[in-house]
């Protein structure tokens, strides 16, 4: 099983990419951490303990960066109100640990003897923290795959994907960070459709909250399928053949109108950046998951 620390600011694509993860038998989470993002870090803390709940997980949970590391936090409505719309999911029973996120991640690869891979899935700041405070961590990290950036554009700006745009600082320092890193961008995950027709295939429990809670998530359609952006991380972790990837160079811009842009430049590759997704691989990938899911 591959070990695994993520780091997550739910979401509505948080809620379903944590919810397949947790049905993956080739993964093995070992720490959830949480920060701010797609809404405020109360509430992605709360909601990530939520939907603990809702799949009946146990896995220590730690609370980490309230803001960016630079500039003031974002917010967007993107995700609704509670940041997971559409669902009324209980308040959870389940408790953080007591070390905040950085500490959490530090004692674990400092205790473990194999190398893990570090996902994210909003914003980078606990990653580039981590990163800044505990270099020496750095040989314990197989990989960093993180949702974020673009090479085609983006959704916030013209330029900016949403986890890069909300912490630019920290996305620098983790694309200068030398490690092994792997882009899951827009070019793939706008790709990456789920909706109504997909969610009719199989009645369970956890259909029945995707289909709540896509449905408002903004600009989601789901008649044509709704974008599983932080789903495609972990697909890509489980099942690297669906996608496309290629070594590139890529810099973060961190002031002006194109903050939070990822863009290419001719260079020494810093990453391996994913450009193509096999559609129909994707969808089936979700379907067997879903099959297994409550
Ligand atoms: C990313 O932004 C967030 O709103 C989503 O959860 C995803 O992580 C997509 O740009
Ligand atoms: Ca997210």
């Amino acid at each position: 099983k591959i070990p695994v620390i993520l780091s997550t600011d739910p979401g509505i694509d948080d809620a379903a990419a944590l919810g397949v993860a947790f049905y993956r038998n080739e993964l093995d989470i070992r720490l959830i951490t949480t920060l701010h993002g797609n809404v405020d870090i109360g509430k992605t803390t709360a909601n990530t303990l939520k939907i603990l709940d809702f799949f009946g997980q146990q896995i220590p949970v730690a609370r980490g960066m309230e803001t960016p590391l630079v500039i003031a936090p974002v917010s967007t409505d993107v995700h609704g109100e509670s940041g997971m719309d559409g669902y009324d999911f209980p308040e959870s029973t389940q408790q953080v640990v007591p070390d905040h996120a950085v500490e959490a991640m530090r004692s674990l690869l400092e205790a473990s003897d194999e190398k893990m891979t570090l996902v994210s899935i909003g914003p980078l700041t606990n990653v580039a923290v981590l990163l800044l405070m505990y270099p020496q961590v750095k040989n314990k990290i197989e990989r960093i795959v993180f949702m974020g950036g673009s090479l085609c554009g983006g959704n916030v700006t013209s330029a900016a994907e949403f986890n890069i745009w909300a912490d630019p600082h920290a996305a620098k320092i983790v694309f200068e960070s030398g490690l092994d890193l792997v882009m899951i961008g827009l070019d793939v995950t706008q790709k990456a459709l789920i909706g109504g027709s997909e969610l009719a295939k199989h009645s369970n429990k956890s259909a029945e909250m995707f289909a709540a809670t896509f449905g408002h998530y903004r600009d989601g359609d789901m008649e044509h399928g709704v974008m599983m952006h932080d789903m495609c991380a972990i697909t890509y972790i489980t099942n690297p053949e669906i996608f496309k990837v290629e070594p590139k160079c890529v810099k973060v811009v961190t002031e002006g109108p194109a903050v939070g842009m990822t863009m290419e430049v001719h260079g020494e590759p810093n990453l391996q950046a994913a450009t193509g997704i096999d559609q129909e691989a994707f969808r089936n990938w979700f379907l067997k998951t879903l099959e297994r899911m409550i």
